[in-house]
């Protein structure tokens, strides 16, 4: 990212864009995918939508032979028009719209059941379409030592998840596909326990699925200056493989059918596939506090408690040193910070690149004080516009006037 691009790109886009590296995503989903496959050869992705459901990556994902791993009809309609086909997208999530849930089983999709009342969605459906084979899963909820009780899925001690069991196990017309489950805590120490906690439930119930979804929870590739501000250790793909493939590859070394495995990641495949470009606006001092206020918002990169990994881009004007200096946002809120205590070179104009924030921020903007600003993705040797700007209209044509 140098000065010349940065200025094409302004004067054809604005001040304020995202960029999208289309290119690292299909680099990471090939390689996470290979980690796996070399301890467990039948393994797979089922991407993560609610991460970054930029339409592009969900296609690239179907593409590459993945499964889309939904959690609304609004993610779901995204899998529909990237041309997924039903038996390739997973539905998540612990409420979901109970008509279109019936046409999207009737299609041969595969949803997870979160509770007791959905089962008695689920038995519904089936009673009024007892001649179509229907494919189901379980979300299973168990203790992986990680200090987290989890409000999804069925406690598998529990007499409601035998319940599920049962129903998806014996009766006619319906197909058990998998057991899911995923814990938010991405360090490594917990992922063993995970795929043990999975194996083990499986051995007693004596039931191999057609699939095994250990869901997501994965960090990603990151810059060393963000690695540094997290108190546990960072893995990379072969690591995690590593804890969880091998409990796998253990337990079906010797038996004759070997389950599909999944993994449900979103942050560890498209984490450090986006950039935010935002422009500095104003430098002050306060009481002894420097502050540049950007075109940008804390709300467009979602992170917080850490400082990003941030270039500056010296855009011609005069530069001058500073210490301690906060890049704050454009909103009207005093914790809108992006950046804190820059030390260095800064100009009014200047650009500021933050990377790795491909994760639960295009998804996570809300729309406040300003719509939201292009996607980019000049990864692949030309300029594509992935997002126009938001406008004024985009945002308020739901209201009434
Ligand atoms: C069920 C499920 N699968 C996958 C993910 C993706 O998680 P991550 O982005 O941490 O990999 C989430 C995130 O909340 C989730 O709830």
């Amino acid at each position: 990212m140098d000065k010349k691009i940065l200025e094409q790109l302004r004067a054809e886009y604005g001040e304020a864009f995202y960029l999208l590296d289309s290119a690292q995503f299909r680099k990471n989903f090939a390689e996470l995918k290979t980690a796996f496959n070399n301890i467990y050869p039948n393994w797979n992705i089922a991407y993560s939508y609610k991460t970054n459901y930029t339409p592009k990556l969900c296609k690239i994902v179907n593409e590459l032979g993945g499964y889309a791993e939904v959690v609304s009809e609004m993610e779901l309609e995204i899998a529909k028009r990237v041309g997924c086909k039903m038996d390739r997208v997973i539905w998540n999530g612990p409420i979901k719209n109970v008509p279109i849930m019936e046409q999207f089983l009737l299609d041969g999709g595969t949803i997870n059941i979160d509770s007791i009342e959905e089962l008695e969605q689920v038995k519904d459906i089936h009673n009024r379409h007892a001649d179509k084979l229907i494919h189901v899963g379980i979300r299973c909820n168990y203790d992986v030592n990680d200090g987290v009780v989890s409000r999804f899925g069925f406690d598998i001690d529990g007499t409601e998840f035998m319940e599920a069991v049962k129903f998806a196990t014996t009766t006619k017309n319906v197909k058990f596909i998998n057991f899911q489950c995923h814990f938010a805590k991405r360090q490594i120490a917990y992922w063993p326990a995970r795929a043990k906690g999975m194996v083990d439930l499986i051995d007693r119930l004596g039931i191999i699925p057609e699939r095994i979804d250990i869901g997501g929870g994965l960090f990603g590739k990151m810059a060393d200056s963000l690695r540094a501000q997290f108190s546990c250790e960072i893995p990379d793909y072969e690591a995690y493989a590593k804890a969880a493939a091998q409990v796998f590859a253990d337990y079906f070394a010797d038996k004759d059918v070997k389950p599909e495995l999944l993994i449900e990641p979103g942050s560890a495949v498209v984490g450090d596939c986006m950039k935010f470009i935002g422009t500095v606006k104003t430098i002050k001092n306060v009481r002894g506090k420097w502050i540049a206020t950007v075109l940008g918002s804390q709300k467009n990169i979602s992170m917080t408690g850490i400082n990003p990994p941030m270039d500056v881009i010296a855009m011609g004007g005069e530069q001058k040193e500073y210490k301690d200096l906060d890049f704050v946002g454009f909103t009207c809120i005093e914790g809108d910070v992006l950046y804190h205590n820059y030390t260095g070179k800064l100009a009014h104009q200047d650009a500021i690149v933050i990377s790795n924030c491909g994760s639960y921020s295009l998804v996570m903007k809300p729309p406040f004080i300003l719509p939201n600003f292009p996607v980019l993705d000049i990864s692949e040797g030309k300029t594509e516009v992935i997002k126009r700007a938001e406008n004024f209209d985009d945002l308020f044509h739901t209201f009434n006037f």
